[in-house]
């Protein structure tokens, strides 16, 4: 059995894999649940300065994008953005959970003031936070540069003992720059990222989905965005990274792990499916791990990381070029129209093979990903 334990910013974690900020874990109720469910720590929905949100959200404010067929194609675009209370309850919240839960509590704070940043702090860590998160909401009044960030991180390091992490926003011009510039001003881990903020629109309305402004959003789909950037951090950070956005599958936990990520949070899978989404992550994360004999989480971590190639060190040579399977081909002519290299040509009736690759293929690639039948495979130009 694999050793699934982490150790993130001083927090020993049982597995990776945490409930993230969310309504999921906004009453202790719900925390309770993520935590019988397999979560390893509990982030706290955001406790907020500006009032307006504290009052509760809109209805409907979730609803499903769909981008297609299968289960990963979607975005749960969602306006929900702080706990519906003061921040005298959101202490009392944490003390409570505290009492309640074995696993690690992580609160959760969105200010505006440095007043604000420094009194909500001291009152997580005074009612027991095992951690504080610092962020700004992606869809709030005002989304904050990586250098406000960095200076509320620095006003509520210089007041509390318990880790203050950084939850990054994911629109960021250079979030590398960002995370360095968050561990030098104190950071004692990272959140790589907090959702996308974003807008959809009734084209029939004529007017913005939902309630009428703009929502986060989010799903599998923005997993390989959130892995470039924690890939390129990871070497350079000393302090963790918590992975976050899209995780659905062992494999989402086990690619932010390869990546550099010390853990992971999630929120939409546990909302889509369910609280029983943690265990069932945990168990297939510990499936991987065992199927390619990885004895610990501390073994594997940010092994990517390293083989990242630089931009002068990918080789820029072909080496594949494409072959149709004749017996497979159903001469549907997709690979002919969206091959820009005219790379395949039409040959008229020759039976089972009327469409040939010839030498303006450049390997690219996507008539292999497109063709509907399968009949294309890319071969290695030695083999010729
Ligand atoms: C419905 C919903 C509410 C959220 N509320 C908060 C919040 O209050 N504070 C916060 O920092 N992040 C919030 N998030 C972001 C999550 O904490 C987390 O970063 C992100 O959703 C992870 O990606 P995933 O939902 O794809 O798992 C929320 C996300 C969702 C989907």
């Amino acid at each position: 059995m694999p050793d699934l334990r982490v150790n993130y910013a001083g927090l020993q974690l049982k597995h990776p894999i945490m409930a993230a900020a969310a309504g999921i874990t906004a009453t202790v109720e719900r925390m309770r649940r993520a935590e019988e469910a397999g979560a390893s720590a509990i982030c706290v929905k955001s406790l907020f300065e500006n009032p307006i949100p504290r009052q509760g959200d809109p209805s409907p404010h979730m609803r499903i994008i769909r981008h297609g067929q299968g289960p990963r194609a979607f975005t749960l675009y969602s306006y929900e953005q702080a706990a519906h209370m003061d921040e005298y309850a959101y202490a009392d919240l944490i003390r409570r959970a505290k009492e309640s839960l074995g696993i690690p509590v992580i609160a959760n704070i969105d200010c505006a003031s440095p007043e604000a940043w420094s009194r909500y702090a001291t009152m997580v860590e005074e009612a027991g936070a095992d951690a504080v998160e610092v962020k700004s909401c992606p869809h709030g009044e005002h989304l904050m540069t990586g250098d406000e960030l960095a200076a509320a991180v620095e006003t509520v390091k210089a007041l509390v003992a318990i880790p203050v992490i950084a939850k990054m926003p994911s629109q960021l011009t250079n979030p590398y720059l960002a995370a360095l510039e968050l561990q030098r001003r104190g950071a004692d881990g990272l959140v790589m990222f907090n959702r996308l903020v974003g807008l959809d629109i009734d084209v029939d309305a004529h007017a913005p989905v939902m309630h009428g402004s703009f929502a986060g959003h989010g799903g599998p789909y923005t997993v390989p965005y959130r892995l470039r950037w924690i890939a390129q951090a990871f070497p350079e950070l000393d302090i963790p990274i918590c992975g976050t956005g899209g995780v659905s599958t062992g494999e989402d936990v086990a690619k932010y792990i390869l990546a550099g990520a010390t853990c992971v949070q999630l929120a939409t899978a546990a909302i889509v499916e369910g609280y029983e989404a943690f265990g069932r992550i945990r168990d297939a994360f510990a499936q991987w791990m065992e199927r390619h004999e990885h004895a610990s989480v501390d073994d594997v971590r940010g092994i990517i990381a390293h083989r990242v190639l630089g931009i002068g060190e990918v080789s820029r040579h072909q080496t594949v070029r494409a072959e149709i399977a004749p017996d497979r081909c159903t001469s549907c002519d997709l690979c002919r129209r969206v091959c820009i290299y005219d790379g395949v040509a039409y040959r008229g009736d020759h039976g089972e093979s009327n469409y040939q690759v010839n030498e303006n293929c450049v390997g690219c690639g996507l008539c292999r990903d497109l063709c509907p039948a399968g009949a294309i495979a890319m071969r290695a130009l030695d083999a010729e």
